[in-house]
């Protein structure tokens, strides 16, 4: 059961927006020594590529070829998003941004790009990748495989309390309305939609604190470092 990797195991954490992925992402690559990699990020620091140049968001051609011109990375903490070396942390949560990522995520072109960066910064393990593709596409053959799930009523809130906690306008009916549109979008594009791949490990976070999610992927992948150790 070797991964064979040299850095450790590939991480693939799949799910709807707002299911928490990214903030167990992080906390679970930090509990490892490992890197986390948002790969939300890097179709949303294409959008605003999109946005500031004026790129039709259904042009697919010239989409392509802005993503293949991107340089996006991100900083040693993996919290801050460069797009040709410029910060674009806050940029790509906005509403505009957020939209638009949805629509750029649906061109084949475009995920093909991105999908071959993602394989390159994970091909030697220690990793963790939070997206919608990861563990169906983007890595299939990863060590392990969650999907984290929530209920939309429940993502929206926390969506909303994130926003309050910054002292930030928000609606939780406007919320609830773009998360429900974003997971229709990201559900039902032809090209590589969110799916739960067989043998991913399925965790319904409705209920369940940041605390206890933590703890629980913790202890599986744990297990499954155990079962990676040569004997
Ligand atoms: O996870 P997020 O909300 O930051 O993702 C932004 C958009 O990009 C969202 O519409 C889904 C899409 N996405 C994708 O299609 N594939 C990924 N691996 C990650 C995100």
């Amino acid at each position: 059961m070797t991964s064979g990797r040299e850095k450790g195991l590939v991480i693939a954490i799949d799910g709807p927006s707002g299911a928490g992925k990214s903030t167990i992402g992080r906390a679970l690559a930090e509990e490892f020594g490992y890197t986390y990699l948002d790969t939300g990020a890097m179709y949303r620091a294409l959008a605003v590529r999109a946005l500031e140049q004026n790129i039709p968001l259904d042009d697919a051609e010239a989409l392509a070829r802005a993503a293949a011109a991107a340089f996006i990375s991100f900083d040693e903490t993996g919290k801050r998003v460069l797009l040709d070396g410029r910060d674009v942390t806050e940029e790509i949560r906005s509403r505009e941004a957020t939209r638009a990522a949805s629509e750029v995520a649906k061109i084949g072109a475009v995920r093909r790009e991105l999908v071959r960066r993602q394989q390159d910064l994970g091909r030697e393990g220690g990793v963790a990748l939070d997206g919608r593709d990861i563990g169906s596409v983007v890595f299939p053959n990863a060590e392990v495989k969650f999907y984290l799930d929530a209920a939309p009523e429940k993502r929206a809130q926390r969506r909303f309390d994130e926003l309050r906690a910054k002292g930030r306008e928000a609606s939780l009916e406007a919320i609830l309305e773009d998360l429900r549109a974003r997971d229709h979008q990201d559900m039902t594009r032809s090209d590589s939609p969110l799916v739960r791949c067989e043998d991913a490990i399925v965790i319904d976070t409705t209920m369940m604190s940041p605390k206890e999610v933590l703890a629980r992927l913790v202890g599986l992948v744990r297990t499954r470092i155990s079962a990676d150790r040569p004997d």
